[in-house]
C-alpha cells in the first residue's frame, strides 16, 4: 500500500500539503511541517514588494470555522530568498505568488523557480485584497492571460488556486486548462463577515474577510466534484480538512492531493501524521492499494 500521489507533474510521497498562509512564511517553519508528515508545503502568498497587511483584529474564530483578513502580509519576493533556501532543503516547496497583472505574476513565478520551488501556485483567489486575488480570478479571460504569461516564463508546473466566490468555478478551471495550467487548487476562503452586537460593528478591521475551516468543507468538496467533471488536469482539494475522513471526501470527489490550513493553525503539525495513519487504516479496511485508485470514485 502506498500514499504516493502525483499532481501537476510532481510526485509526492504523501498526499497532504500545508495550505498557503499557514506556517509558510519562514524557512524553519516550512521545514518543520515537512518533517511532521506533510507531502509538501505551500508558501505564504508572496508579492513583488513587502506588505504589512491589515491592522488587528484580522483573525476571528466562529462556530466551526475562522474568518481572516490578514491582507496578504509578506516580506516581498526579494527577501523571501533566504526562507526558500532553508525550506527547499527539507522537501518539496510550492511557491505561492500574487500579482497585480500577468507580467507581475510571471516575474514572481520566475523568481520562485530560481529559488528552487517544485511548482508555483498562483493565488487568483484572495477574497480580501483589493485589486488582487479574487478580483482577478473570477474572469476566465483574465485568468487565461495570467496562466499563459506564467507558463511562458517558467518550466516548473503551474498550479492555479481558485476562488469559490464565483458563478462557476468549473469555467475558471477550464480557462486554466486551456491556458496550459498543470493543476487547479480549490478552494480559497469564502467571502464572509462577523459582527459584534456589543460593538455594533464588524469584528475585523477590514470589515469582511475569508471563511475557512470545517464550515467550508462541503463547499470545497462540491467545487472539486464540479471541476473533476469538467477539467482533465489534476485537482488539489483544500477547505476544512481536519482528518483522514475529510481528506477522503476530497480524493473521492476527484482530488489527486489535498491541503490543510486551519486544522494546522488550530491543532499543530501533528495533524499530518494522524491523517496519514487514518488514510492507511481506511485503505487497509476497504482494500485500496493506492491513492490513485480512489481519485474521483464518487463520480462513478
Ligand atoms: C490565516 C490564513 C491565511 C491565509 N493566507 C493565504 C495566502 O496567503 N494565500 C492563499 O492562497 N491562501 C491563503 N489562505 C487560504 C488557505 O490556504 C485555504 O485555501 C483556506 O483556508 C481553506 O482551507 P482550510 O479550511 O484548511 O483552512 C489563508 C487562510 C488562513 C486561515
Amino acid at each position: 500500500m502506498t500514499l504516493e500521489t502525483s499532481v501537476g507533474r510532481i510526485e509526492l510521497e504523501r498526499p497532504g500539503m500545508v495550505a498557503s498562509g499557514i506556517m509558510g512564511e519562514t524557512g524553519p517553519s516550512m521545514a518543520r511541517m515537512i518533517a511532521s508528515g506533510a507531502g509538501a508545503v505551500v508558501t505564504k502568498s508572496i508579492g513583488a514588494e513587502p506588505k504589512a497587511g491589515y491592522p488587528n483584529p484580522c483573525f476571528t474564530e466562529i462556530k466551526s470555522g475562522y474568518v481572516n483578513a490578514m491582507g496578504l502580509p509578506n516580506p516581498g519576493i526579494e527577501l523571501f530568498a533566504d526562507e526558500m533556501r532553508i525550506a527547499v532543503a527539507a522537501g518539496p516547496v510550492i511557491g505561492s505568488v500574487y500579482g497585480a497583472d500577468a507580467d507581475e505574476f510571471a516575474m514572481l513565478a520566475g523568481r520562485m523557480e530560481d529559488y528552487g520551488a517544485a511548482a508555483v501556485e498562483l493565488n487568483l483567489s484572495c477574497p480580501h485584497a483589493k485589486g488582487y486575488g479574487m478580483e482577478l480570478g473570477t474572469d476566465p479571460e483574465g485568468v487565461k492571460q495570467i496562466v499563459v504569461a506564467v507558463k511562458g516564463a517558467v518550466d516548473i508546473p503551474v498550479w492555479a488556486k481558485l476562488t469559490p466566490n464565483t458563478r462557476s468555478i468549473a469555467d475558471i478551471g477550464l480557462a486554466v486548462q486551456e491556458a496550459g495550467g498543470d493543476a487547479v487548487v480549490a478552494i480559497n476562503t469564502l467571502k464572509a463577515m462577523v459582527i459584534s452586537p456589543e460593538m455594533r460593528k464588524p469584528v475585523l478591521s477590514n470589515k469582511f474577510g475569508g471563511l475557512s475551516g470545517p464550515a467550508v468543507r462541503a463547499v470545497g468538496v462540491r467545487a472539486v466534484y464540479d471541476l473533476y467533471t469538467t477539467v482533465d488536469i489534476p485537482i488539489v482539494g483544500v477547505g476544512g480538512v481536519t482528518d483522514a475522513h475529510d481528506a477522503l471526501q476530497y480524493i473521492m470527489a476527484g482530488a489527486a492531493a489535498f491541503q490543510v490550513g486551519s486544522a494546522v493553525a488550530k491543532g499543530g503539525p501533528d495533524v499530518f501524521d494522524e491523517i496519514n495513519k487514518g488514510l492507511e487504516r481506511f485503505m487497509m479496511d476497504y482494500g485500496y492499494k493506492s491513492i490513485s485508485e480512489m481519485i474521483g470514485v464518487a463520480n462513478e
